[in-house]
């Protein structure tokens, strides 16, 4: 029954604030240094132990489906020319060990539509979430990981947190954590406020877009209705998830989150990623040396 294999990537959204970059590339697709950000979410949930992959997609998302799929042509010309390393790296990309399915979302209606857009493919099991524009390195234990060990012991939902700087508050989906009780360690969550100010904020912990939810959520997600920009939103469905009395556990984030939907965010994993590849970061660390 905790048997967790499926995790939907919501890939539908228009990537406004990195226009016009996205006008005709996925914003999945832009890199950073020399993988698609799309890459970095793939290998996470593939190392967490997810088996199967549902992309909620949109008509101009097909790059993303070809990421993954094998390119005939490139290997051919990769292996005229004696590229084996580039070559091996390329295969390997379309040959991970998971199943890929794809579902569109016609239409942006939210966030919370694009996961219902899952739901038959999802079908009575539970399933993960990973928002691609949040790219996370983890410093010791992948965060998806210890919220999957944690559900096959459990079964219960839960939901990774990261800590969101004043000026990041309303941006976020922020929560508000149940007072301790002193007989279980288990941090969970009372109630989830989608973009609060700072001034209504109940903590500055926000959902920093990795999620485990037993079958049921699905229900709450159908039952909302759209806002008044006419998107139906994940937070409202968990924030009635809650308000039902069911239980969601808190994950704090272990490591950083680049939040590569923003442009800021995506500069500064590029320099974090350069930092640590290994034939670029004698000459990038020199050059930011000397940049101050
Ligand atoms: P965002 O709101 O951060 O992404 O949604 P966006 O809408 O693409 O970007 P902006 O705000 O216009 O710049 C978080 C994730 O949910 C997906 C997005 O693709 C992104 O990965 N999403 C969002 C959908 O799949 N469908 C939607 O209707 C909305």
């Amino acid at each position: 029954m905790n048997d967790l294999k499926k995790i939907v990537i919501p890939i539908a959204g228009l990537g406004t604030r990195m226009l016009p970059a996205t006008k005709a590339i996925p914003k999945e697709m832009l890199p950073i240094v020399n993988k698609p950000i799309i890459q970095y979410i793939v290998e996470e949930v593939l190392e967490a132990g997810f088996k199967e992959i549902i992309f909620v997609t949109h008509s101009s998302k097909s790059s993303v489906e070809n990421h993954f799929d094998t390119s005939f042509e490139l290997e051919a010309a990769l292996e005229k020319r004696v590229k084996r390393a580039l070559l091996k790296e390329i295969k390997s990309i379309s040959k991970l060990n998971l199943v890929i399915h794809t579902i569109r979302q016609g239409e942006a209606k939210g966030l919370g539509h694009a996961i219902l857009c899952a739901k038959s493919l999802v079908g009575k099991e539970p399933f993960g979430i990973a928002l691609p524009d949040m790219v996370i390195k983890s410093s010791n234990k992948n965060n998806l990981t210890l919220m999957k060990t944690a559900f096959k012991k459990n079964g219960c939902s839960s939901i990774l947190l990261g800590k969101a700087k004043k000026e990041q508050i309303s941006k976020y989906g922020i929560v508000k954590l149940k007072k301790n009780n002193l007989v279980s360690k288990e941090l969970k969550i009372e109630s989830i406020l989608e973009k609060p100010s700072l001034k209504k904020a109940p903590s500055n912990l926000f959902a920093v877009g990795r999620y485990i939810f037993r079958n049921e959520f699905m229900e709450y997600l159908s039952e909302i209705k759209p806002d008044k920009g006419g998107e139906i939103q994940l937070t409202e469905a968990i924030d009635m998830y809650l308000k039902n009395d069911n239980e969601l556990l808190a994950f704090r984030l272990d490591g950083k989150f680049y939040d590569c939907g923003d442009k800021l965010g995506y500069l500064i994993a590029n320099i974090e990623y350069a930092k640590e590849d290994p034939y670029l970061k004698k000459e990038i660390l020199k050059y930011l040396k000397n940049k101050k």
